[in-house]
């Protein structure tokens, strides 16, 4: 009989999955890809480490700096998760330089209006708010290595150098500006993306953005611009090359730069923003807060660095993980700015869609928010970063609601997973190490169902590391959930609970799909996916990717206490 072990080289494997990388560097001056052997120096981008030795550029993944002008929502936790994913996924395959920014965005007159309204000093707005989005990253676990502030010197240093390089360029111009300014979503709309609506609210008649149902006002001012149109071809270039991330965004992007781009206005009369970056050398302007915003994912990178220093720190990020609100921001406006000072462009931009309640977006302005502090109180940080990963839209919407969480976790975590571990174990005996021992030496024969039930087991690491470097964790998680509803079937079907003795490829198998499920489930679920492995007595140097093939660990399940894994949810709807 064919051993167990047979046909599975995880090693070699994870290596491959640390150092490809998604080919979508274009040299910026150049607007042409390079030839593949520049392209991938430039994409390892080697620097020296203190011993001397290469390194290759950091992984680096952002979430967008949120505004603090009201307390964070689900749609903020979801952004944050996954984008702690997408890390995690990182240090899972070993890499461990990987580096995760999420931070507040804390200047414009969103901020300034709403620290006037609560009749509070701008800046200990500022601090208190900001304060509750740190508590939230920290409440979902997020394995963050820097949160940012706008409001840090640093920053502002990075950006006000950031504005002399644009203007040193040329690419910067003084001209009077009118139009219509929504202050929530802090940019212009020209007259074709406004029309008059009835506040329900109120009966009032007001000019609101088609996009976003926000109000509008008109503002006439002169102020500072960039070249944006100047941009259009090279970014539709950049389109052509996986930058946008699922592809049905890529197509929203590729319509609007293609019917045209209008130059963009980049500050304001400080009269009306005050609150914010003086442009230098003009203190009667203050610049945009999305060109001050955007330009944290560099400051991270410690911008302005020496050129080609950039990734030594990170830079270009591997992916900036956005909402779909903001695709504008950051799939054109970013590259552009980006373009024009010839700074390597980011890897990848992930869009994701948004959580709804009733179908409307929730979204602090509109109120209709639920507090994700409470959510994970009630169902446990796992359970909403499963819930997120799980449920959560990136190529749609998904609509917020407690009976799904719960049903979710009943289904997958309790009946699924909690489940097949305690039967597993139930059924062993206290015998799983012996039965290990005697699968994988290949002493039990197997029935054509186990074979097939093994195919299924060997296929998932690949395949969910197939679906993270897709940048897809919702794909990556349903597969991990797919092979746990298919475990459970196995195990039914193959009533080892009559004579466990005869049936120990069974419980063998059944107990690698817990050690595999639960290797690859440590980015989504941290904590469960440590009471998992430690459950099954598996060694902490074998909680890596490369040991996520199947029959690749001789040694765990000594002494095995049973444990309930997934205990009833308290409170029940
Ligand atoms: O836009 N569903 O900040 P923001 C899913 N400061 N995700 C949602 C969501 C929802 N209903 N609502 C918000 C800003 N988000 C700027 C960003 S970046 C340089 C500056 C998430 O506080 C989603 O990631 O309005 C969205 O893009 C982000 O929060 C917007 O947060
Ligand atoms: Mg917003």
């Amino acid at each position: 009989m064919a051993s167990l072990r047979g046909g599975f080289h995880a090693l070699s494997w994870a290596n491959q999955l640390l150092y490809r990388r998604r080919p979508s560097w274009k040299c910026a001056s150049c607007k042409i890809a390079p030839p593949a052997t520049v392209r991938s120096l430039r994409q390892y981008a080697t620097t020296s480490t203190s011993e001397g030795t290469p390194k290759s550029k950091p992984y680096y993944v952002t979430t967008p700096i949120f505004y603090v002008n009201a307390a964070p929502h689900i749609g903020h936790l979801y952004t944050m998760v996954l984008a702690d994913v997408l890390k995690r996924w990182r240090t899972l395959i070993g890499d461990h330089d990987a580096q995760l920014l999420t931070g507040t965005d804390e200047h414009g007159m969103k901020i300034q209006q709403a620290a006037k309204a609560a009749g509070i000093d701008t800046q200990a707005f500022c601090d208190k708010n900001c304060q509750t989005f740190k508590d939230l990253a920290d409440a979902a676990e997020m394995d963050y290595n820097h949160f940012i502030r706008t409001t840090d010197p640093a920053h502002k240093e990075a950006v006000q150098y950031f504005w002399d390089m644009l203007q040193h360029r040329g690419y910067i111009y003084t001209s009077k500006h009118e139009g219509w300014y929504s202050v929530s979503d802090e940019t212009f709309y020209p007259q074709s993306q406004v029309h008059l609506s009835l506040d329900p609210a109120t009966g009032r008649k007001r000019m609101v953005s088609i996009e976003t149902g926000k109000e509008v006002e008109w503002s006439s001012e002169t102020n500072y611009h960039f070249r944006l149109s100047a941009f259009k071809d090279r970014l539709l270039e950049l389109y052509e090359n996986d930058f946008i991330t699922p592809s049905i965004y890529k197509d929203v992007v590729v319509n609007s730069v293609s019917s045209g781009l209008s130059d963009l206005s980049i500050s304001r009369p400080v009269e009306r923003l005050s609150w914010g970056i003086p442009v230098p050398n003009d203190s009667s302007q203050t610049i945009y807060v999305w060109l001050d915003a955007l330009v944290n994912y560099l400051t991270k990178a410690r911008y302005p660095f020496p050129p080609g220093e950039g990734s030594r720190y990170g830079w270009p990020a591997d992916v900036h993980v956005v909402g779909k609100d903001i695709i504008r921001f950051h799939c054109v406006y970013w590259p552009a700015f980006l373009m024009a000072l010839d700074l390597p462009l980011p890897l990848n931009v992930l869009v994701h869609g948004h959580w709804t309640m009733n179908k409307e977006k929730m979204s602090k302005s509109t109120g209709n928010v639920v507090n994700p502090f409470f959510a994970i109180d009630r169902f446990g940080v796992d359970v909403m970063r499963f819930h997120m990963a799980f449920r959560g839209g990136i190529g749609s919407d998904s609509d917020y609601d407690n009976s799904y969480i719960i049903r979710d976790y009943k289904k997958h975590l309790q009946q699924g997973i909690g489940n097949i571990a305690h039967r597993t174990i139930g059924c062993a005996k206290g015998r799983l190490r012996k039965y290990i021992i005697n699968a994988t030496t290949g002493k039990k024969h197997a029935q054509a169902s186990d074979l097939a039930y093994e195919e299924t087991l060997k296929k998932l690491a690949p395949i969910v590391a197939d679906k993270m470097e897709k940048l897809d964790p919702r794909a990556a998680i349903m597969e991990i959930v797919r092979v746990v509803s298919e475990t459970n079937k196995y195990f039914h079907n193959a009533e080892p609970w009559k004579n466990p003795a005869e049936h120990q490829r069974v419980l063998f198998n059944t107990a690698e799909s817990m050690r595999i499920v639960g290797i690859l489930l440590q980015p989504f679920m941290p904590n469960k996916a440590k009471e998992i492995l430690d459950l099954f007595q598996v060694h902490p140097s074998k909680r890596g990717f490369s040991s996520a093939g199947y029959a690749s660990d001789p040694d765990y399940g000594e002494d095995i206490q049973k444990k309930i894994l997934f205990p009833p949810l308290i409170v029940e709807e």
